[in-house]
């Protein structure tokens, strides 16, 4: 009887150690490959908010065709170079963790809810065969409802109309908050103009925008029920075109062009 009572302890005790090594080396062996599924989704979302996604070609392929710059959102500057960071691998996203790198964004003026902004960004620049700018893309985020809302918008050549928006990552939800990542919303972006005299007019609308609205350049359809994640969306571009985000750059490439 106790052996028996033994021996059943043994196989189950077995079977959970075998389990668990299965478990942890496949934990460890797909990392690597979880983490470059991660990449390649936000490589698509680049491409896709820059109208110049191919899915007949390869997502990586196409993404190392684009360019690359710092920006060094103080200056404005569009930068090759920073420190001995890699443009390729440099996350802007995890140097708001460190003080030494971000910025801590004053309460009032932190209408995206960011918290801290990075001091170097990234921005991605797709050249005509002039060699000239023809689209600008540009990470945003800022807090919907229950979390942070991560993507990209693009901007045409005159550093002003939206050629496309894409969101990542967000913990909005399904049905409502989560429409941001809509296709047929999505649809509304192209064609939006963010400035109007220098000051950023862009805005998503609770509601929808009137046909006859002579202001309605500047104006999304709001998402159905879900009021808190469109403000939020506006916020993040009042934010993000604002004089701490892209303006300084978006002003000195107007001047250079
Ligand atoms: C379970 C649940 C999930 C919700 N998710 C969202 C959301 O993702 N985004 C959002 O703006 N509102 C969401 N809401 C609704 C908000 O609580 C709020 O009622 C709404 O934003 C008000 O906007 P409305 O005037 O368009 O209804 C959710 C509500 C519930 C009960």
């Amino acid at each position: 009887m106790n052996e028996s009572v033994l021996k059943t302890l043994l196989v189950s005790f077995s079977i959970c150690l075998i389990c668990s090594l299965v478990v942890s080396f496949a934990a460890v062996g797909l990392r690597d490959i979880q983490i470059e599924n991660k990449l390649n989704d936000q490589r698509l979302k680049i491409l896709q908010a820059g109208k110049i996604y191919n899915p007949e070609l390869e997502i990586k392929t196409q993404f190392e065709a684009l360019e690359v710059k710092f920006i060094d959102f103080e200056s404005g500057k569009l930068l090759s170079e920073y420190q001995d960071f890699s443009l390729e691998s440099y996350d802007q996203i995890l140097a708001t963790k460190d003080s030494n790198l971000s910025t801590k964004v004053p309460q009032d003026k932190d209408i995206a809810i960011i918290k801290n902004r990075e001091n170097i960004g990234k921005v991605y620049i797709i050249r005509d065969n002039l060699d000239e700018i023809s689209k600008l893309i540009l990470p945003i985020r800022g807090f919907g409802l229950w979390g942070t809302m991560y993507g990209y918008i693009s901007l045409e050549n005159d550093f002003n109309t939206v050629a496309g928006i894409e969101f990542y990552q967000h913990k909005e939800t399904p049905g409502l908050g989560a429409e941001v990542d809509n296709p047929k919303w999505k649809s509304l972006w192209p064609g939006k103009q963010i400035y109007q005299e220098n000051k950023v007019t862009l805005r998503v609308l609770k509601g929808k925008v009137e046909n006859d609205d002579p202001m309605s350049t500047y104006k999304v359809d709001g998402l159905s029920g879900a009021t808190l994640t469109s403000r939020g969306v506006s916020n993040m571009i009042e934010y993000w075109f604002g004089d701490s985000g892209y303006s300084n750059m978006l002003k000195e490439l107007d001047y250079e062009s």
